[in-house]
């Protein structure tokens, strides 16, 4: 059997992650974060790819290429979660099942960051565990998996 594909993206200012507002993103880099999704990755024998953009159409062209090639999406879409309609209706085009992460809670935070015009056309969304919330969705991954299949 094919190992089941996951694409985790990640927007602007997460190449930032460890020098950035540490107080509210903790200390760990983004390389870290994806060390130990892969690590996990492995042990769940998952595929994972993984990537930054600081650029909305950057994201919005994976998002549509991630069609027939991955089974499901993971996205910290950073500040494109409350701002981006065309990343949205990338996820919607793409009907591939997609999870909204951040490390934060923005639920939590300033008013403007408690919007997101994504989580609509996500299949969940798991805020607020810091670099455990890549791993979560992980984990929700294989689910979303089973469910769409
Ligand atoms: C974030 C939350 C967003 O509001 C913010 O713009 C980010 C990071 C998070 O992971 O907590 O850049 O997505």
């Amino acid at each position: 059997m094919q190992s089941m594909k996951v694409l985790f993206l990640n927007g602007p200012n997460l190449n930032l992650l460890g020098q950035r507002e540490p107080e509210v993103y903790g200390h760990e880099t983004l390389a870290d974060i994806e060390a130990k999704v892969r690590q996990r990755a492995a042990a769940l024998k998952l595929a994972v790819d993984f990537r930054q953009s600081n650029l909305e159409g950057e994201l919005v062209d994976w998002v549509q290429q991630a069609k027939g090639k991955f089974d499901v999406i993971v996205l910290n879409a950073a500040a494109y979660t409350h701002t981006s309609i065309a990343l949205r209706d990338a996820i919607a085009a793409v009907e591939v099942p997609t999870i909204e992460i951040h490390l934060s809670n923005i639920h939590a935070r300033e008013k403007f960051r408690q919007k997101s015009l994504i989580a609509p056309v996500c299949c969940g969304q798991i805020t607020g565990f810091g670099p455990k919330s890549y791993l979560l969705a992980l984990e929700a991954s294989v689910d979303v998996k089973a469910k769409t299949n």
